[in-house]
């Protein structure tokens, strides 16, 4: 018998109420990411695949189809039960940078643990090794507005990483980075995958970081296609 996926999409179907007609971005879509699993999620622009990351992370609802995380169906929690699943089992990092430019690396990374209600000197204490896990100890009491590009998608990571996640959700981590420095950031999401046994899947636009999952699926005309 296999292992309880941490990660469950059945049959979803998103369905965007737009003014004429509404708009089906996909339908019938099942995804599964298995723990130690990475995925990654191809796709044109407009395919749909931020809106299936924004389901699977339970940040919007499917119009149909059932979610489960760690085995769990999600759909009939509401708001706050949501949330509270999100803080502790799903780590996202985006596309654009989402840091609070004017708090330092550290207080970014411990926001997620405050929200928890973790004590702040054990949040810091942890924040700081994360940041040393990506590599940005020295850059920890700087603010992240100054940090490079590189630099705050590896605070994104770390805050991502500071609720100890079962699940890493990205939605094109490197699209705003040069190409050395995107293959950093993607080396490091590969490692902290590894040591911690993840489930990842992150969206790429870049053959070479799609060719580097254990697995591709490509969203196209409102299907899951393999790779
Ligand atoms: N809140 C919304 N209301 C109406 N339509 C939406 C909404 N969000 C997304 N869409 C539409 O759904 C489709 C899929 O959008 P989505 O952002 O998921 O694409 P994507 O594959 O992530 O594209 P990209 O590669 O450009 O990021 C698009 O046609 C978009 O206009
Ligand atoms: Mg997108």
């Amino acid at each position: 018998m296999s292992a309880t996926p941490p990660l469950l999409g059945e049959r979803l179907s998103k369905v965007f109420q737009a003014p004429a007609v509404p708009l089906t971005v996909f339908s019938g879509v099942d995804i599964e990411v298995r723990r130690g699993e990475r995925v990654a999620l191809t796709g044109e622009s407009g395919a749909g695949k931020t809106t299936l990351l924004y389901l699977l992370g339970l940040l919007d609802r499917p119009t149909a189809g059932r979610i489960f995380v760690d085995g769990a169906d999600v759909s009939g929690l509401g708001e706050a039960e949501l949330a509270a699943i999100r803080n502790r089992t799903i780590g996202f990092v985006w596309q654009r940078n989402t840091l609070l430019a004017e708090f330092t690396a550290v207080e970014n990374v411990m926001m997620p643990l405050l929200i928890r209600g973790e004590p702040r000197a054990a949040a810091r204490e942890a924040s700081a090794a994360l940041l040393e896990e990506v590599g940005l100890a020295a850059r920890a009491q700087h603010l992240a507005g100054e940090l490079s590009g590189g630099e705050q998608q590896r605070v994104a990571l770390a805050r991502a990483l500071a609720g100890s996640p079962s699940i890493l959700l990205a939605d094109e981590p490197t699209g705003n980075l040069d190409e050395r420095t995107a293959a950093l950031v993607i080396e490091l999401i590969e490692r902290v995958h590894e040591r911690r046994g993840l489930a990842t899947l992150y969206v790429t636009h870049n053959p070479n970081f799609a060719r580097r999952a254990h697995r591709v699926l490509r969203l196209e005309g409102g299907r899951l296609l393999p790779g």
